[in-house]
């Protein structure tokens, strides 16, 4: 097993995870089960929150809660002072249940319900970010009814083909998502957004994608946005003041992943608006970014109760686990790739390459292709790393696998943040028609 960063081994050779061995936390809470490192989250959020204090135009951090939605997550965010990123009235109600400060969370999405939008309404959302121009009308009046003046941004796309996977590729022309430039879209959109009476125009929005490692799409985003908002200036005499570059800052997944720091890239993208502006002599606008993965995802991993060991001789060995794509379905989905580590055997040399199969009845479920192991026997604890992004949030009932639950951990304590599913939770919802 090959890891990109320091691990912490602990003398009897297990993998601690804050101050944790991983063995205990199986045992006490089984498996499987999603651990998240308190530590580790706050310390990415403290170089964002850094970073974002030395920018002239001020900003905002929000944490986009599609990566990793809990109540106790969106706690955790808000004590280091982020904002959150929703995109459904499920995440909004989770923020409301958090007693998240309403005023700083920005509502997205391509096809918010007019229940979403009375609802972000109603809350007071500091931004609902609009995406269509069905969604201006629709706003209005709602907004209008509720005798409010919404602030609102847009999401335009910026027309950068960032290099991931294409299904987490947002900022290309060819997107569900956002309004286009050269089409003049974006431009007709405004214009209608600044008719309405009950909605107040703040800035402009961009997502160009995720898990992207090169700091060229990020800079040319920021150079399109601003032209962008001086185009809009120049054609209707309104000057926003907020541009919101939303997430994508890449992670490790593997030891082959070499991204920066996260807050680099975002250091990278303020420096260049700040000389763009300065060199066009205006103010800088406010700084909005919405990172998800990068905030929660390395500080996930995943503990597994190896099972069943089927050796196919001269083809492969496939190691069975007691989770499946219903924990993560990532792989199946974009073919992502994960390190794994037998967290009882840290101190013991690789000697079997293996894959690692989930239990759900797909033959698409794998979860680790051509694994580097120590032997590994049925009972052995499997730790899959930085799984602390779009996998809790992604997981599904799918074979009525329950979902796992979610601890926290730090200084060597341990406590949920989610608790198992039970049977029970699983047919909560189930109703029988009478004639049946
Ligand atoms: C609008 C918006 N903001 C932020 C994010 C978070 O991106 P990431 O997790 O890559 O930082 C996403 C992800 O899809 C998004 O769509």
């Amino acid at each position: 097993m090959e890891h990109w960063g320091n691990l912490d081994i602990n003398s009897d050779g297990h993998l601690m995870l804050g101050g944790c061995d991983a063995l205990d936390l199986a045992a006490q809470f089984g498996t499987p089960l999603y651990v998240m490192e308190e530590d580790v989250i706050r310390d990415i959020c403290r170089r964002y929150m850094r970073a974002m204090k030395e920018y002239k135009g001020g900003g905002r951090v929000l944490f986009a809660g599609k990566a990793m939605m809990t109540t106790a997550m969106c706690k955790l965010v808000q004590s280091e002072g982020l904002g959150l990123d929703v995109v459904s009235g499920g995440e909004l109600y989770v923020a409301m249940n958090a007693g998240f400060d309403l005023g700083n969370v920005f509502f997205h999405g391509n096809n918010k319900t007019d229940a979403d939008l009375k609802m972000a309404v109603k809350a007071g959302v500091g931004r609902i970010v609009i995406d269509s121009m069905a969604e201006i009308v629709r706003l209005a009046n709602i907004a209008a009814e509720a005798g409010r003046v919404q602030e609102v941004s847009v999401r335009i796309k910026p027309g950068i083909e960032a290099h991931t996977h294409e299904y987490i590729q947002t900022g290309q022309v060819d997107s569900k998502f956002g309004f286009g430039i050269d089409d003049g879209h974006g431009l007709r959109a405004i214009k209608a957004i600044l008719g309405q009476p009950s909605l107040k125009l703040i800035g402009i929005h961009c997502h160009i994608g995720s898990q992207i490692f090169e700091l060229q799409p990020f800079r040319d985003a920021v150079d399109v946005m601003l032209d962008y908002m001086l185009a809009v200036k120049e054609e209707t005499g309104y000057m926003m003041s907020e541009i919101d570059f939303g997430g994508g800052y890449g992670i490790h997944y593997t030891k082959d992943d070499d991204p920066l720091r996260p807050h680099q890239y975002v250091q990278t993208m303020m420096d260049e608006l700040t000389k763009r502006c300065e060199a066009k002599g205006i103010d800088c606008p406010a700084f909005v970014i919405e990172p998800g993965r990068s905030i929660a995802g390395e500080a996930g991993t995943t503990l597994y109760t190896v099972g069943d060991i089927k050796a196919i001789p001269d083809v492969r060995t496939y190691v069975s686990v007691d989770g499946s794509m219903a924990d993560n379905p990532r792989p199946a989905l974009y073919q992502a790739v994960y390190t794994c580590a037998l967290a009882g055997k840290m101190d013991q040399p690789d000697e079997m390459t293996v894959s690692i199969a989930g239990r759900a009845c797909e033959s698409g479920d794998m979860l680790v292709w051509d694994a580097k192991l120590p032997k590994a026997e049925a009972g052995d604890v499997l730790a899959v790393f930085s799984t602390g992004a779009y996998n809790y949030s992604m997981a599904s009932n799918y074979n009525k696998l329950r979902h796992p639950a979610v601890v926290l951990v730090k200084d060597g304590k341990a406590e949920l943040m989610v608790k198992r599913q039970t049977y029970d939770d699983l047919i909560r919802n189930d109703v029988v028609p009478s004639w049946l």
